[in-house]
């Protein structure tokens, strides 16, 4: 599948890494295609084009954005017209912006989400949130000892979101959870600002969200 990431940051570089090495191809989206410095963060990823957000936008099956909320206004409405209508816009970004003592803070929250916000500026996809709350490196094969984190995915499009979960299975995912319309990302963008809160309470950035369930029929221990 022809698939454009945007953005070159930490989830940008690991999302075009593991879908490339699945066969996909795939066109990473900055604002700076020939900035030598931009070109040398993805140098380590062979077979992956670096283009203009527009660019990569075009020739989309599937779209991923994974963009700071800084520049969510202009990427958004530099694809909005070039992303093919219909095609899938997984929304792996969080709105944060930097708190009082430095640590993130949601920007947007409780009556609306980044997700909808990017929703509005790009009407003719079908955006998806999903792959928020984990960090970049646990987003292709996470993998820890105590099994499998849980990724939750929200959708208003269902053909959408089930693409989406296929995607992400094809990326390692085995304990996905479809929460519903999309206006549940105001919950799981707050989630993903909650890993971070958690990583440092926790002194590490091994972590993630892990849904427990309890079997049918076993008795709870008193
Ligand atoms: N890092 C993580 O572990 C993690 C985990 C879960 C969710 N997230 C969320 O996922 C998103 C991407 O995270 P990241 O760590 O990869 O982000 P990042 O490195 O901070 O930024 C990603 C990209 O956003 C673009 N960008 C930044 N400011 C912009 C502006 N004013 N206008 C247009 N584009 C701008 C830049 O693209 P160019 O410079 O190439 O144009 C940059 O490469 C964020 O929303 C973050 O909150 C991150």
């Amino acid at each position: 599948m022809r698939i454009a990431v945007f953005g070159t940051g930490a989830v940008g570089r690991a999302l075009a890494r593991g879908l490339a090495a699945r066969g996909h191809g795939v066109a990473v989206g900055t604002r700076s295609p020939g900035d030598p410095a931009v070109r040398e963060r993805l140098a380590d990823l062979p077979g992956v084009c670096v283009t203009t957000h527009r660019n990569a936008a075009k020739t989309a099956e599937l779209a991923i954005f994974a963009i700071r909320f800084d520049g969510l206004n202009a990427v958004a409405r530099e694809i909005a017209d070039s992303l093919p209508d219909g095609t899938t816009l997984i929304d792996a970004s969080d709105p944060e912006r930097q708190g009082p003592d430095g640590r993130p803070v949601l920007a947007v929250g409780h009556t609306d989400s980044g997700a909808e916000v990017l929703q509005r500026l790009v009407p003719g996809a079908h955006v998806v949130k999903a792959l928020n709350t984990v960090n970049a490196k646990d987003m292709v094969e996470p993998s820890f000892p105590d099994g499998p984190p849980t990724l939750l995915v929200c959708g208003d499009h269902l053909p959408a979101v089930e693409q989406t979960i296929a995607l992400c299975r094809e990326l390692g995912w085995s304990d996905i959870l479809n929460l519903g319309g999309l206006k549940h990302a105001r919950l799981t963008e707050a989630l993903g600002v909650m890993w971070v809160y958690s990583a440092l309470a926790a002194g590490s950035w091994d972590v993630a969200f892990r849904l427990l369930r309890r079997p049918e029929g076993v008795p709870q221990t008193e």
